[in-house]
């Protein structure tokens, strides 16, 4: 396993693969890894054959200065894990490599519209800084595949329509969530989390199941089955920011407000416990 720091020197081992005829595959990610960044990796692996995983806390999309120092940096442990997986490359720049002139008056790669819902309401200017970093990535790498994660569902989105838009020649995959045993979706944050604090927020994939049941079952209306969500969320102890039942392919408000019919559509929540903010979501494929 190579580890590169240097985009020049990244560039031109894969341009020689592409030469080769090699189909390399791509993972970014800020580090801090646990088991649903190397479900990520691992399927790389099977889909490529050259492997690049990048770690690079991303400063553009921090909002609060706060968040991006306190981001857990953990380079060693994460190196000895990609290590155990088989990639080829650990691409891990530091800032000067990534925006050399600065960041004040970078240009920037932004999706409207879908980077203002949601997340992108919570935090301002957040997805912006992440199809910023990911073009220019993937212009570092120079993939033929990358993978991303279903739990950050909205970043995955705007990815696969940055992509889109810019004719970038790259397959987007979309992995799984990986939980743990409870359902807890594994995320770098939960680490935060008191004891009794990640007891507690097990509940959220839970209630997601219970909403799931929900529209399969009754004719409520989205809008009451999200305040009844939001609700119970409360019950438990949590602080929602929002729990939105929405179309899986663009995140709008689903235009028939009711379960009736064949839909596709996706349940996100965002809730804080003590000041740990947390997301999930859930497919719904109602028949
Ligand atoms: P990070 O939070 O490190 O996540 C890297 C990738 O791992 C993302 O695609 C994310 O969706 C995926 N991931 C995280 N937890 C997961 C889980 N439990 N199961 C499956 N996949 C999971 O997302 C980012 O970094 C950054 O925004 C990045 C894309 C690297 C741009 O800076």
């Amino acid at each position: 396993m190579q580890i590169i720091e240097h985009v020049k020197q990244l560039q031109l081992q894969t341009d020689t693969w592409r030469q080769q005829g090699l189909r390399i595959g791509f993972v970014p990610t800020m580090g801090n890894l646990h088991d649903g960044h190397l479900a990520l990796v691992k399927r790389a692996v099977e889909v490529s054959d050259r492997v690049v995983v990048s770690i690079f806390v991303n400063p553009l999309q921090f909002d609060q200065a706060g968040d991006l120092a306190a981001y857990p940096r953990t380079l060693e442990q994460d190196l000895a894990k990609l290590k155990s997986v088989k990639v080829d490359v650990v691409f891990t720049p530091d800032e000067q490599q990534l925006y050399p002139l600065g960041r004040e008056s970078i240009t920037r790669v932004e999706v409207p519209r879908l980077s203002g819902l949601l997340e992108g309401a919570a935090r301002p200017g957040h997805f912006s800084g992440v199809t910023t970093v990911v073009a220019k990535l993937f212009h570092c790498v120079q993939p033929h595949v990358a993978i991303f994660g279903e739990k950050d569902f909205q970043q995955l989105l705007l990815v696969r329509r940055m992509v889109a838009d810019l004719n970038m020649p790259i397959e987007i995959l979309a992995q799984p969530t990986e939980r743990e045993a409870d359902g807890l979706a594994m995320s770098s944050r939960n680490s935060r989390l008191t004891e009794a604090q990640r007891q507690q927020a097990a509940y959220i994939y839970s209630m997601l199941n219970v909403v799931r049941q929900q529209l399969d079952q009754a004719d409520m209306s989205f809008v009451a089955v999200e305040r009844m969500a939001e609700k119970m969320l409360v019950k438990q102890g949590f602080n929602p920011d929002y729990v939105a039942i929405r179309e899986v392919d663009t995140l709008a408000e689903p235009e028939v407000q009711t379960g009736v019919g064949r839909r596709e559509l996706v349940i996100l929540v965002a809730a804080r416990l003590g000041d740990v903010r947390l997301i999930d979501n859930l497919r719904v494929d109602l028949m």
